[in-house]
C-alpha cells in the first residue's frame, strides 16, 4: 500500500510524548513507521520510539540541553506538552505553554527543517477569541519578540504575571492560536507547514485539572458540542498527525477545531457562546478583587 501519510523513515519530535494526546500521537507515528524522539518531563513508555528524552520545558537550558543531543534534521515536530496552570504560577504555565514552543520553533526548527517540513501544536478552544483586537494587543508584542529573555521580559510588562496559572492556561492557549498564524508566515518562505489543532474537553491526564476548573464535568461537556462524551486521546491525535503528514501537504496557518461544532456554531449564531475571553476584562476584574 502506498504510504499516503508519509511519515516512514521520517525524524520526528514529540513533546508530551507520555500522556494523554502526546502519548497517543507518538503510538500512532511509531505505527506509521517515524522514528520518533519522545520528549517528557516523565518517561516515555511507548514501545518502538527511537529515544525518551527528558526535558523540563519551563527551563530554556534544559531545552539547550536536549535540542543539543537531538539530529540535526528534523521532518516533523509535535508540540503537544502542556499543564493546566492548577499546580503552576501564571509564568511557569505560560512558559510550558507557550513561551518553550515559540523559542524551539525559532531557535532550532528554523535550522533544522527543510521543504516539506512540517509543525503541528496542540492549543485548544480555551483560546477562541485569539484574534479580538483587544486580545491581539495584549500579546502581540511578546510574540513577536526576538529571545527567550525578551519574550519573557514583554510578558512581565503585560501585567498579568501576577494572576493565577489557571489564567495563564488561556492566556498561553490564546497566543498561541495567534502564534500559529505568524509563525506560519516566517515558516512558509522555507517551505514549511505550521498548523494547530484546539481540542475541546478530553479525557487525558488533564481531565480532573479541567473538571475542578470548570466547576464538574457536566461544565466541561458543554465545550464538546452534540458530543455527550468527553474526546478520547487518540480522537485528537488523528488531526495532528493528519495536519503533519503529506496528507495535508497544502493546509497551513489551519486552526483545525475539534470540538464536535462547539465553536462553529457559536461563530454562526445557532449556539450561546459561553464566555468570550477578554483578557483585558479578566485583567481589571482580578485587580478589583484585590
Ligand atoms: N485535556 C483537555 O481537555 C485539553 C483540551 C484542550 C487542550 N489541551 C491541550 O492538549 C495538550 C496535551 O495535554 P493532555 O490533555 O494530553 O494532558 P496530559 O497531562 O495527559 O499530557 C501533558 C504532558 O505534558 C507533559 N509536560 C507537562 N509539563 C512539562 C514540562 N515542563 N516539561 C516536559 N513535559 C511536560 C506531561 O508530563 C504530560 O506527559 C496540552 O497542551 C493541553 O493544554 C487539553
Amino acid at each position: 500500500m502506498k504510504d499516503y501519510f508519509g511519515y516512514q523513515g521520517k525524524t520526528v519530535v514529540v513533546t508530551g510524548a507520555a500522556s494523554g494526546m502526546g502519548k497517543a500521537t507518538t503510538e500512532m507515528l511509531v505505527d506509521l513507521g517515524a522514528n520518533v524522539y519522545a520528549l517528557d518531563w516523565n518517561e516515555v513508555k511507548v514501545e518502538g520510539i527511537k529515544e525518551y528524552v527528558h526535558v523540563d520545558l519551563s527551563q530554556k537550558e534544559s531545552i539547550d540541553q536536549v535540542f543539543k543531543a537531538l539530529p540535526m534534521h528534523i521532518d516533523s515536530f509535535f508540540g503537544i506538552a502542556g499543564i493546566s496552570g492548577s499546580n503552576n504560577d501564571f509564568v511557569t504555565t505560560v512558559t510550558v505553554d507557550l513561551i518553550a514552543n515559540k523559542y524551539i520553533s525559532e531557535t532550532y526548527l528554523i535550522e533544522r527543517m527543510k521543504e516539506g517540513g512540517s509543525i503541528a501544536f496542540m492549543t485548544s478552544t480555551g483560546g477562541n477569541g485569539w484574534e479580538r483586537e483587544d486580545n491581539k494587543s495584549v500579546y502581540h508584542d511578546l510574540l513577536t519578540a526576538d529571545s527567550w529573555e525578551s519574550t519573557v521580559k514583554e510578558l512581565e510588562k503585560t501585567g498579568f504575571t501576577q494572576l493565577p496559572g489557571t489564567l495563564g492556561y488561556p492566556f498561553a492557549k490564546l497566543a498561541m492560536n495567534y502564534y500559529t498564524i505568524l509563525m506560519q508566515a516566517t515558516f512558509a518562505s522555507k517551505g514549511i507547514r505550521v498548523n494547530s489543532v484546539l481540542p475541546g474537553a478530553t479525557d487525558t491526564g488533564m481531565k480532573d485539572e479541567f473538571e475542578n476548573m470548570a466547576g464538574g464535568e457536566a461544565a466541561l461537556l458543554s465545550n464538546n458540542g452534540y458530543s455527550h462524551t468527553l474526546a478520547k486521546s487518540e480522537e485528537m491525535a488523528y488531526p495532528i498527525v493528519f495536519l503533519n503528514s503529506d496528507m495535508a501537504s497544502y493546509i497551513s496557518g489551519e486552526l483545525l477545531r475539534v470540538d464536535y461544532a462547539n465553536t462553529a456554531e457559536q461563530v454562526a449564531g445557532i449556539r450561546k457562546v459561553e464566555r468570550v475571553l477578554s483578557l483585558v476584562g479578566i485583567k481589571q476584574m482580578m485587580m478589583g478583587q484585590h
